[in-house]
């Protein structure tokens, strides 16, 4: 496989991406997707962003680091690291894990990127979107899950132990843009994503999202075996 997506040419594997607000649950989600497809026979990696190689894990180190006791760094700093993190993952994980024909699920990818940075902190998408990009050479996932939960329900479920620094200045204004952007993606791409609601129950969630891939050409009779 190519760094750059090709249009037209079939690829091999399935490639799930999760995407919500902070404290929606998606990771330990994710880690529920994994252990079910692994459990059904299946070939699956389960990556996380940022990091997610030895590159990616420095980069993240510095996005920690970064916020009001840390280093500063402007929105399109913020922006290049995010999406260097993912160059690499996708180059040294995920395209590969595709190419042997494996379910790669991502908690987060790129349209983090758009709803953090883009609505969130507001730089423009169509500046965005060529970044973005560059960074994944135009590798879309399959299927894109919003774990939907309002923002107060999400930063309530947050502890301030969780909240790494380059967060702690985010505020709730924020947090409602990066809701509404999200909710805006998938309302205008309804063939790649799906809207699940996480103020259910997690087993009913779970169960929500197994669904979709159930649902998912040629992998779902696989998981289903
Ligand atoms: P998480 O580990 O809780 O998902 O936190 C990762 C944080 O990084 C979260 O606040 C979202 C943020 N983020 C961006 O702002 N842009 C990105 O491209 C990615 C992948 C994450």
């Amino acid at each position: 496989m190519a760094d750059v997506e090709v249009p037209g040419q079939a690829r091999q594997g399935w490639f799930v991406t999760l995407e919500g607000p902070d404290g929606s649950g998606k990771s330990a989600q994710s880690e529920r997707l994994r252990a079910a497809a692994a459990a059904a026979g299946q070939d699956v990696v389960l990556v996380r962003e940022p990091g997610g190689t030895a590159g990616g894990e420095r980069i993240r180190a510095i996005l920690n680091d970064a916020g009001p006791v840390g280093v500063r760094l402007a929105r399109r700093t913020d922006a290049l690291l995010f999406n260097a993190a993912r160059a690499q993952l996708l180059d040294e994980v995920i395209r590969p894990a595709l190419r042997r024909g494996a379910l790669v699920i991502s908690d987060r990818y790129a349209d983090s990127t758009l709803a953090y940075q883009g609505c969130g902190s507001e730089l423009p998408l169509d500046e965005l979107r060529p970044v973005v990009e560059f960074a994944t050479g135009g590798l879309l996932p399959d299927r894109t899950i919003l774990i939907d939960v309002p923002v107060e329900v999400g930063l309530a479920r947050k502890s301030a132990a969780e909240t790494t620094r380059w967060e702690a200045h985010f505020d709730r204004a924020f947090h409602e843009r990066v809701r509404a952007g999200y909710l805006s993606f998938a309302a205008a791409d309804p063939a790649r994503w799906v809207v699940v609601d996480g103020t259910a129950p997690a087993d009913d969630v779970f169960a929500a999202l197994w669904g979709v891939l159930l649902d998912m050409p040629g992998l779902g009779p696989r998981l289903a075996r």
